[in-house]
């Protein structure tokens, strides 16, 4: 049990869980396309026990008890990834009727339950085609997901509450680009360079589409660390400081203020596309609201090896079982800096969640939970306009580089049989969630 109220939140704050397509929906029949992560993840090496995402949690087609679990837990909202792929198989061109049948199912499910859609075109799945011609390197993907952006508002917008274009695209950028962890796995400079650029120059496009499309309440969805010296001596601070750059302070500075930062500009200065800096008002186009996924600091240390700016260590903090921190306040500290640094929009928490190891009883997720919700009270009352939380997330799933093996749900997934059990974190939120109604 959580030891406050809801009402503590005030009375119109939001309270959802958040899922991605590829890490739950399986369903690759009906004429969906592949992604960069059907094909990243079957080749050996990539994925833990060289998982895919094949079958997942086969939210296509047991999507009803998903929301029903939804409902019954008492959350507002659902934020939910549509899959490029399922939509536009080859990225561009032909739709695929069956894609646009599931999505319109789904969202009159969650309608006809009093659950929220809040949407996000990209969560990962990029089609594999898209990669073929040059993926996030090709300046050519603003326009490929300025249409994909509105066919989703044409056919959906109506019925959406809100659209988040990107998840996380340092993720998109530099995971996948830099340090080769996901799809599409390179480990090039250049390459991530562009990819910095691109993903947020496609958001930018994308919300202009959107908005000429008449979608509303659109906003991107960071994700942010807390950035902190591994000790006291300037090199570790001035790593923490450059961390902060290639983790927050691009993207941040990019999307609300149209300004990268100088240490990053001079770093990527010989791999940057060319009059990038043309690019920054489109970059930068006024927002609905923004979205933070909060999971775990950074420690930042100086490196020792030659052309490497930084490096990160494990810190001395209690762990989730992916070896993240567990350190509330820098979601305080995010939050409120945030809201005094860059902008005063409406700030939702897209993501915060926990890995535990598998089980129904997850006393110390509920703790988690409880901690960072109350860190998210605190942040409230320093002034950040945060107006809701999402939990990630509704079921265990598919962990990208980890597969199956590490557990986010708060409903416990048996892979084999599909059954879904509720954990007693799921539990906390539905005695949270329905005392106060
Ligand atoms: C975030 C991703 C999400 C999930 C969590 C654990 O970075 O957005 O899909 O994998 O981490």
């Amino acid at each position: 049990m959580f030891s406050f109220d809801r009402r503590d939140f005030g009375s119109d704050f939001t309270f959802g869980v958040a899922t991605a397509a590829y890490q739950i929906e399986g369903g690759q029949g009906d004429g969906r396309g592949t992604s960069i992560w059907d094909t990243f993840a079957a080749t050996p090496g990539n994925v833990h026990n060289g998982d895919t995402g094949l079958h997942a949690c086969n939210h296509y087609e047991l999507w009803p008890q998903d929301l029903d679990l939804i409902r019954d837990g008492g959350f507002d909202a659902y934020r939910f990834s549509f899959a490029w792929p399922r939509l536009i198989p080859e990225g561009t061109g032909t739709v695929n009727q069956a894609g646009i049948d599931f999505y319109d199912r789904l969202i009159d499910g969650m309608l006809e339950r009093g659950i929220k859609p809040y949407a996000t075109l990209y969560h990962w799945d990029l089609p594999s085609t898209l990669q073929d011609r040059g993926g996030w390197m090709n300046r050519d993907i603003a326009s490929w997901f300025a249409d994909y952006a509105t066919l989703v508002a044409q056919r959906f917008g109506d019925r959406l509450e809100a659209t988040a274009t990107i998840n996380e695209p340092w993720c998109v950028a530099f995971l996948s680009h830099y340090l080769g962890v996901h799809a599409p796995g390179y480990r090039d400079l250049r390459a991530a360079a562009r990819a910095m650029h691109h993903v947020l120059f496609a958001h930018g496009t994308a919300i202009d589409a959107l908005r000429a499309s008449g979608a509303k309440n659109l906003g991107i969805v960071l994700n942010l660390e807390k950035s902190v010296p591994a000790s006291d001596s300037d090199a570790d601070k001035s790593a923490a400081n450059f961390g902060d750059a290639v983790f927050n302070r691009w993207y941040l500075g990019g999307v609300l203020k149209g300004q990268y930062p100088t240490e990053m500009t001079d770093w990527l200065a010989p791999y940057l596309p060319a009059n990038y800096q043309d690019d920054m008002a489109v970059v930068s186009r006024p927002l609905d609201w923004l979205g933070i996924n909060y999971y775990t600091r950074g420690l930042y240390t100086a490196s020792t090896q030659p052309g490497r700016p930084v490096e990160q260590v494990p810190g001395p903090l209690e762990k989730t079982d992916i070896g993240w921190e567990i350190y509330p306040q820098g979601l305080t500290d995010l939050l409120v800096r945030v809201s005094n640094d860059y902008t005063k929009l409406p700030i939702y928490v897209t993501e915060n969640g926990m890995a535990e190891v598998e089980g129904d009883n997850d006393p110390r997720r509920t703790k988690y939970y409880e901690d960072h919700l109350k860190a998210v009270l605190a942040a409230r009352e320093a002034g950040a306009d945060v107006r809701g939380y999402f939990a990630w997330s509704l079921l265990d799933n598919y962990e990208w580089a980890e597969g199956y093996n590490k557990r986010f749900g708060l409903v416990h997934v048996d892979y084999e049989t599909q059954k879904r059990t509720p954990k007693s974190s799921y539990r906390a939120f539905q005695g949270l969630l329905h005392n106060a109604r």
